[in-house]
């Protein structure tokens, strides 16, 4: 029987049990959008028409995205991204004792709203049924597979379960399109890694630098890299690796280093923390904001053919560089001295006026009293058993194919996570002078 329904946003039409249409629509400003979306009981069709102010009218279907690892940082990035491009993104979290879902929490609908753009599914690259499962029902035309035990110096002490999520799990999502007769609808980019090139053959890297992977996170990807190609050339899947630099951004999980030094610099300033434990100094990073290599990710799956490409700033600095980025963000100078294990970073002035804007006049009496203080040292439980000395990549055919370029250097990445991270560790000083 026809019921119909009208919210603010959508008129419902309940045609039968099995059947309902949605409609939206939004007018004015010169451009309107009409939305039709059917929805049985087992399918969901979308077609949404665009008008611009001449009402010559570009009828699009509304494209469906998976993205595993969303509750990652670049799943929290491309999920945003793609909404906004007008995609359905479903994203496969996993379960955990609290929610997890804070880099996403801006996104979420809850399952009872009608014409959901983000609806979560609880699932593990591990769990071959569940992943088969979900494509399944999804049916998506771009699947981002982004989930992985993505710490490489974590992976030296799991390195089953990496190999299992990172190397197996991508076989899992292939093998899954391929069974279900998805090998020409759907479109798979797999999170490839400059950690391939480990003890690195060539400087800069690019796509046609050999791998030498240095830990058995890059070893586990070196297979997800490898499947990924042989799937497409062995069934002409649009399957497409991008081999991504490092990149950083607010959103960065704590113990990378670079979140791991914002955060750190930011608890120094205001007396939370008295030093920071580091680990090898003079690692060199070619590091971009995540935010500009998910845009990548996107363009990559445009394309008609499906291909393997570096995205990458091309630019390396030290993590010692880094440290000194961050600190001068609120106006401190850190000197360096002494080698090896006896290395420490001494705090050796402080511009007033820049850590007064940055960080406020209150703290800075008492970080004055600490001119001439050690608050870098290392702590040798940080130095990996192989590690990555170098980095630093050619993306030029990123930049002519896919006509990708990124918007932040490092200074406005280091500001970026700076101001964000002095921000929250005020909220921690306001709760702990507050007694919780
Ligand atoms: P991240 O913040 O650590 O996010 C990883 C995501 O994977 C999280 O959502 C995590 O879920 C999920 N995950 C981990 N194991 C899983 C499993 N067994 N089943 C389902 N989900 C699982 O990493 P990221 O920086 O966003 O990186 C995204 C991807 O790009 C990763 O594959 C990473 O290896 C690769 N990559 C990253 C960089 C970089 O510099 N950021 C560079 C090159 C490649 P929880 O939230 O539950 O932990
Ligand atoms: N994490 C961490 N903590 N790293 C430190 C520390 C520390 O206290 N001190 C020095 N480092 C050095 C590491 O030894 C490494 O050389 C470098 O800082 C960067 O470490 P991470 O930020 O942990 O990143 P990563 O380069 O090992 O791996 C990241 O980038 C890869 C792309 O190249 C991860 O995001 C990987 O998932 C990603 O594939």
């Amino acid at each position: 029987m026809l019921s119909i329904y009208l919210t603010k946003k959508v008129i419902i039409l309940d045609l039968c049990k099995d059947l309902t249409v949605f409609l939206t629509g939004q007018f004015g400003g010169g451009f309107n959008f009409f939305s039709f979306s059917l929805r049985s009981s087992k399918n969901r069709y979308n077609y949404t028409t665009f008008a611009n102010a001449n009402n010559k009218i570009r009828p699009t279907m509304t494209k469906i995205a998976l993205i595993t690892g969303i509750t990652g940082q670049d799943g929290a990035y491309l999920a945003d991204y793609l909404i906004n491009k007008g995609y359905i993104v479903h994203g496969l979290k996993r379960r955990s004792s609290l929610f997890n879902t804070e880099r996403i929490d801006h996104l979420y609908q809850d399952p009872q709203e009608s014409n959901r753009r983000l609806i979560l599914h609880y699932g593990d690259m591990t769990d071959s049924l569940n992943l088969t499962r979900i494509i399944g029902e999804t049916q998506p035309d771009e699947i981002y597979n982004l989930a992985a035990m993505s710490h490489v110096q974590v992976s030296f002490e799991t390195p089953e379960y990496t190999a299992d999520a990172n190397g197996i799990g991508t076989l899992r999502i292939l093998e899954a399109v391929r069974l279900l007769g998805l090998t020409k609808k759907t479109r798979i980019y797999q999170a490839s890694t400059s950690e391939l090139y480990g003890l690195v053959q060539e400087i800069p890297q690019k796509e046609t630098t050999p791998f030498y992977p240095r830990s058995p996170y890059a070893v586990a990807k070196m297979y997800a890299y490898w499947i990924t190609v042989n799937y497409r050339e062995a069934y002409g899947m649009h399957a497409s690796n991008g081999i991504l630099f490092n990149h950083e951004s607010p959103l960065r999980g704590e113990t990378f280093v670079t979140r791991k030094v914002t955060r750190g610099v930011a608890k120094i300033a205001l007396g939370l923390q008295s030093a920071l434990f580091m680990g090898n100094l003079s690692a060199q990073r070619d590091w971009g904001h995540a935010k500009d290599y998910v845009k990548a990710m996107h363009l990559i799956l445009q394309q008609d053919k499906p291909d393997n490409y570096v995205i990458a700033t091309g630019v390396t600095s030290t993590i010692r560089d880094f440290i000194r980025m961050a600190f001068s963000e609120i106006g401190v100078s850190i000197e360096f001295r002494g080698k090896g294990v006896d290395e420490k970073g001494v705090i050796s002035s402080i511009d007033e006026k820049i850590f007064n804007a940055a960080v406020g006049e209150k703290h800075f009496i008492d970080l004055k009293k600490r001119i001439g203080e050690q608050v870098i040292s290392i702590d040798p439980k940080y130095f990996r058993p192989t590690e990555v000395d170098l980095l630093v990549g050619d993306s030029t055919k990123a930049k002519t194919k896919l006509g990708w370029k990124p918007e932040y250097d490092l200074p406005a990445l280091v500001k970026d996570m700076m101001q964000s991270d002095v921000k929250l560790m005020k909220k921690e000083l306001y709760l702990k002078e507050g007694g919780f």
